[in-house]
């Protein structure tokens, strides 16, 4: 898929989230490293910190459809999902703990995975690594030395 047709996975993807709380729509797009595709959205709850973020939902799915360790490109975006579609002109980047779960996936597949952050309308693309925004992390390999 082109990255146009990728942020529009993620922009469609986040019409479904579950989000009352914040009312605030993220879609997440994940493209394996042999082009297969799955999504994930926000899904809120009552109980606001057991919230789950839309890259956390879609690295669930990839782990059923082809193992995070396929996991080569990330797309997100982020907005007002409330009409038919998602808008919205501020770009989303992954929070702080999405870093961390992508980084589980960078270091198993030993890839700098990419991820193209997006802004509600689609009309954003900006190119990120994940040893970019998550630098010096702590991750599996870093378990090398457990006993
Ligand atoms: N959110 C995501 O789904 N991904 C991010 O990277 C940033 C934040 C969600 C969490 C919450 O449901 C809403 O956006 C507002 O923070």
């Amino acid at each position: 898929m082109t990255d146009q047709e990728l942020i529009a996975a993620a922009r469609s993807a986040a019409l479904k989230a579950y989000a009352p709380y914040s009312g605030f729509s993220v879609g997440c797009a994940i493209e394996s490293v042999d082009g297969d595709v799955v999504t994930g959205a926000n899904m809120e709850n009552a109980c606001y910190r057991l919230g789950i973020c839309a890259e956390q939902s879609a690295l669930t799915a990839a782990q059923h459809a082809f193992g995070l360790d396929k996991v080569a490109r990330i797309f997100v975006a982020g907005g007002d999902g409330s009409g038919d579609e998602l808008t919205g002109a501020q770009t989303v980047t992954p929070c702080g703990g999405c870093r961390q779960a992508i980084l589980e996936a960078a270091q198993l597949s030993e890839r700098d995975v990419e991820i193209i952050c997006s802004n509600g309308e689609g009309s954003v693309q900006e190119r990120h690594r994940i040893s970019m925004l998550i630098p010096h992390g702590f991750g599996p390999a870093n378990l090398a030395d457990a006993g």
